[in-house]
């Protein structure tokens, strides 16, 4: 049988977003109008915020977020080394600096208990990732947020819909950021959204996205901003999206179930763990490949490509290692946990599209690797 390549990725996209973004293209209104509201209103009740705004990407939404923040020259924010590069970039962008704290060896995420090492006067925010679509563990995080008055900034670009004590993610920080990138649990292509229970962060990221204009009415720029509108045509295909986001988010986590189940005793590969307390959006699910399993990664993942099966490795150099954060000083072996992460991990697909048999041939697949 000739099967079709499993890719790791894959947008859903029904007759509902082609039939939203038809109505838009007939309604003249094109750029961001009443489908960019109704998305952020949409955004909010979903997280359980009382404010949303949309922006053109994720990347737009980070950067909103520190700018209402106030994170400017000669103030630090504490992050994950272990992430992609968009998380840390805007906060050199706003001219700040980052302060790395190393990651959990088992959720792959910011180390609660590190931040303090992590900390200096200069701080003024922190900016935990939810990687994989795992919440960080926010109460800690906010109770050392709170003993030296941080703003937290949560980066769940990968986590729409995941959980943490109940409470969803977007709602666990002062902001959260969210992306909607084409590989994204719910998607537009492009685009990004921040929610927050602040009417002053809400109003000044309104103004950050139109070049800095008076929100209050007057044609005016009352600070530095950017171009970071979105478009109703992108605001439509999220909307239909967001209806979605729980029947994607079911769909993954049984799909990741299935599979770690079937893979889960393989001598030299780690599945991903979920802490009790917390829902995962399995935006990834991402396994390690140590040095006690058969072959290599660049093995594994040459050999998972030739049988069809797409991988990928999110994310193979920490942060700190890039040569463009050089003058924040750190060196190699200075985050090891992230280190080590970054040369073992691999993400399989567990999109929401994917079959029985799809997850049947790719544990199958994975074990005759693993004991050929
Ligand atoms: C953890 C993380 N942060 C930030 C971003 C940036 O989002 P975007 O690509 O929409 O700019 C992404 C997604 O790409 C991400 O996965």
């Amino acid at each position: 049988m000739i099967r079709e390549a499993i890719q790791l990725s894959k947008p859903v996209i029904g007759d509902d977003e082609k039939q939203a973004v038809l109505s838009v293209l007939d309604s003249g209104i094109v750029a961001q109008g009443p489908k960019v509201r109704e998305l952020e209103n949409a955004f909010a009740q979903y997280c359980g915020t009382e404010h949303a705004v949309a922006l053109n990407s994720g990347t737009a939404a980070i950067h909103t977020a520190l700018h209402a923040a106030e994170i400017g020259p000669g103030d630090s924010v504490i992050t994950a080394p272990f992430t992609f590069i968009a998380t840390a970039n805007p906060i050199l962008m706003q001219g700040g600096n980052i302060k790395f704290a190393d990651i959990e060896p088992d959720t792959f995420n910011i180390d609660a208990q590190l931040l303090e090492g992590a900390y200096d006067p200069s701080v003024k925010a922190i900016l935990p990732v939810d990687l994989y679509g795992q919440p960080c563990d926010y109460d800690a995080i906010s109770n050392f947020a709170e003993q030296y008055e941080l703003t937290v900034i949560e980066d769940a670009c990968q986590s729409v819909g995941a959980e943490y004590k109940g409470r969803k993610t977007g709602s666990l920080g002062r902001i959260a950021c969210f992306s909607l990138y084409a590989t994204k649990n719910i998607m537009s292509a492009e685009g990004g959204v921040i929610t927050t229970d602040s009417e002053e962060v809400a109003k000044d990221a309104r103004s950050f996205r139109q070049h800095g204009m008076d929100m209050d009415g007057k044609y005016d720029y009352i600070q530095l901003g950017y171009n970071y509108r979105t478009t109703d045509i992108l605001a439509a295909v999220a909307l239909a999206q967001l209806a979605k986001t729980d029947r994607f988010n079911e769909a993954r986590a049984a799909n990741a179930c299935r599979l770690a189940a079937g893979i889960r005793r393989i001598p030299g590969l780690v599945v991903p763990i979920v802490k009790p307390d917390r829902l995962s959006a399995f935006h990834q699910f991402t396994i390690r490949i140590t040095e006690d399993f058969s072959v290599s990664r660049e093995e594994f993942i040459s050999r998972m490509s030739a049988k069809g099966i797409t991988t990928a490795i999110y994310y193979p150099r920490p942060l700190h290692l890039y040569p463009h954060m050089a003058r924040l000083g750190y060196n190699k072996g200075d985050f090891p946990i992230a280190e080590q992460a970054a040369k073992e991990v691999v993400s399989l697909p567990v999109h929401p599209t994917l079959t029985d048999s799809e997850i049947e041939y790719m544990i199958e697949t994975i074990k005759d690797i693993a004991y050929a």
